[in-house]
C-alpha cells in the first residue's frame, strides 16, 4: 500500500506555491452543473477529492477536462439526476451535488452520506432547506428521493447551525429558484465567498455572502464564467504547523494573511516570527516553539477545526502544556492514539485535549486516520527523530497535492512509496 517515509530532523527553508482551496473548488464543481454551459476553473487542486467530484459531473453527462490544475466542465450535455453509491461514498461532500440538481432538474436521488471519520456527519439541514424551498425529500432503501414539481421556491431559512455544506447548497439551489432566498445564520467562511463570487459571474443574484445573512434572488438561466480558485488557508495552516516544528525560514507563495486571523496569532505565540505581503505569509521558527495555550475551534473567523490537528502537532514539541477544545466535529481527535505512538504526552476527555509539550517526538509507524489527521502525522514525522512511515495516505491525497514533493521542495527528506 502507498505511504511516506519521512526522515525527520531537517530544517525547512525556501518558498512553497500554495494550492486553490478544496473547500472552494468542491462547491464551484458542482456549482458547475446549474451553468448549462462551460465554465473554466484555475487553481484546481489536483487531488482525489477533485478526481471525484469529476466522476460526479461525468457520470450526470458533464464533459470535463482536468489540466495543469485548471478544470472545464461543460454541463449543456448534462442529462442525468442520480448519483450512484459507489460516487457518492467516496467523498462525503458530495451531498453537495443535491442543490445543483435540484436547480437543474427538479429532482434528485443520491445516497445519503453516513457518518465518517469526524463523528455522526448528518445531512438534516440540507433536507429541511430543500423541504422548506418546496422539495419532497424521501427515503427509500438508503437513497434519497427529493422531486420539486414545478420547481424551487425561495423563502427565509434559519439555520440553527452556521454550517458550511448546507450554506452552499441552499445558495446554489436557490439560484434559479422562484424569488428570494434569504438564509439566515449563513456560514461566512472564505470558501462561502469563493463561491458566491463564481456563481455571480454566472449570472446570479446573491449578496450579504460574508456575513449572518445571504440573499440569493432567483434568476431564470446562468452562464458559464472563468474563475480562479483562492488559496487554501488550511494547507498553508499545515506548513506553518511544519515550520515552527522543525525550524527553518519558508515563504507560502500565495497565502492570504486575511483569511488566516485566527491562525496566524498561534505561531507569533509559539515564538515565531510571521510577516505577510501581498503575495504570501513568511515564517521564521529559530527554536522550540513556546506553548500556546487553549484554541478553540470555531466558525469563521474563529479558529478552523480542520487546522486543529496540524496545529495541535506543533503543540506536542513546545515548551510546556497547550489545550484545544474541538467545539465542530464530535469525534476529530482519533489521530492523537497515533501522535502517541511517537511519544507524544496528550490526553483527552471528549472534546478537549491537553498536550503536555516534549522536547522531541520519536520515529515511528504510524497511520493517517482522516485528511488533517494524516497531515498532523506528516507534521510530526517531519519534526521526530529518525525515520518514520506513515501509512492510509489516501486520506491525505483527498485533500493535499503531492505533500511528499512540497516538503522536499523545502528541504525534508521524504518519500512516497508504492
Ligand atoms: N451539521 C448538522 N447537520 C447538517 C450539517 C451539519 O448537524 O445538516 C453539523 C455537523 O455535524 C458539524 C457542524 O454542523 O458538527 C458543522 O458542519 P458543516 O456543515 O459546517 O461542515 P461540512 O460542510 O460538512 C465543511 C468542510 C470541512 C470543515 C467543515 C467546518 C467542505 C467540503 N468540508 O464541512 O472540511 O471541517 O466545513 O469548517 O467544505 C476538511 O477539509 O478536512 C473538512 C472536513
Amino acid at each position: 500500500m502507498p505511504h511516506l517515509t519521512i526522515n525527520g530532523g531537517h530544517r525547512l527553508n525556501g518558498a512553497v506555491s500554495l494550492q486553490g482551496a478544496k473547500n472552494s473548488t468542491l462547491p464551484i464543481l458542482a456549482a458547475t452543473l446549474v451553468c448549462g454551459d462551460e465554465s473554466i476553473i484555475h487553481n484546481c487542486p489536483n487531488i482525489t477529492d477533485v478526481d471525484a467530484s469529476l466522476d460526479i459531473l461525468r457520470s450526470l453527462g458533464c464533459k470535463c477536462t482536468f489540466c495543469d490544475n485548471t478544470v472545464t466542465v461543460d454541463s449543456a450535455t448534462a442529462h442525468r439526476y442520480s448519483i450512484c453509491d459507489s460516487l457518492m461514498s467516496e467523498m462525503r461532500s458530495s451531498v453537495i451535488f443535491l442543490g445543483a440538481l435540484l436547480a437543474v432538474n427538479s429532482r434528485a436521488e443520491l445516497c445519503a452520506p453516513g457518518g465518517c471519520e469526524l463523528g455522526l456527519r448528518p445531512i438534516n439541514l440540507h433536507i429541511d432547506a430543500f423541504r422548506r424551498m418546496g422539495a419532497r425529500i424521501v427515503e427509500e432503501h438508503g437513497r434519497l428521493i427529493c422531486i420539486a414539481d414545478g420547481g424551487l421556491r425561495g423563502c427565509v431559512i434559519d439555520l440553527p447551525v452556521a454550517s458550511v455544506g448546507a450554506t452552499e447548497n441552499i445558495m446554489i439551489a436557490a439560484t434559479t429558484a422562484v424569488g428570494d432566498t434569504v438564509i439566515r445564520n449563513a456560514a461566512k467562511e472564505p470558501e462561502i465567498c469563493d463561491l458566491a463570487d463564481y456563481l455571480r459571474k454566472c449570472g446570479a443574484k446573491i449578496s450579504g455572502d460574508g456575513g449572518a445573512v445571504i440573499t440569493v434572488s432567483g434568476v431564470k438561466k446562468l452562464r458559464g464564467c472563468e474563475h480562479y480558485v483562492i488559496p487554501d488557508r488550511i494547507v498553508a495552516a499545515t506548513y506553518l504547523s511544519a515550520v515552527s516544528v522543525c525550524g527553518g525560514d519558508v515563504y507560502i507563495d500565495g497565502a492570504n494573511e486575511a483569511h488566516l486571523v485566527s491562525v496566524l496569532p498561534c505561531f507569533e505565540q509559539m515564538g515565531c516570527e510571521v510577516t505577510s505581503d501581498d503575495g504570501g505569509i513568511r515564517i521564521v521558527s529559530k527554536c522550540r516553539p513556546e506553548r500556546i495555550g487553549t484554541v478553540r475551534t470555531a466558525e469563521y473567523p474563529g479558529f478552523p477545526t480542520d487546522a486543529q490537528p496540524v496545529l495541535l502537532a506543533a503543540a506536542s514539541v513546545a515548551d510546556g502544556t497547550s489545550i484545544f477544545v474541538e467545539n465542530i466535529f464530535s469525534n476529530r481527535f482519533r489521530y492523537v492514539s497515533e501522535l502517541g505512538k511517537m511519544g507524544a504526552r496528550i490526553s483527552v476527555v471528549d472534546r478537549v485535549a491537553v498536550v503536555d509539550g516534549v522536547r522531541m517526538l520519536t520515529s515511528a509507524n504510524v497511520t493517517a486516520t482522516d485528511l488533517r489527521g494524516g497531515a498532523a502525522m506528516v507534521i510530526a514525522a517531519l519534526g521526530a527523530d529518525g525515520t518514520s512511515t506513515v501509512s492510509s495516505i489516501a486520506h491525505i491525497e483527498r485533500g493535499y497535492e503531492d505533500i511528499a514533493r512540497s516538503f522536499r521542495a523545502l528541504g525534508a527528506d521524504i518519500e512516497r512509496e508504492s
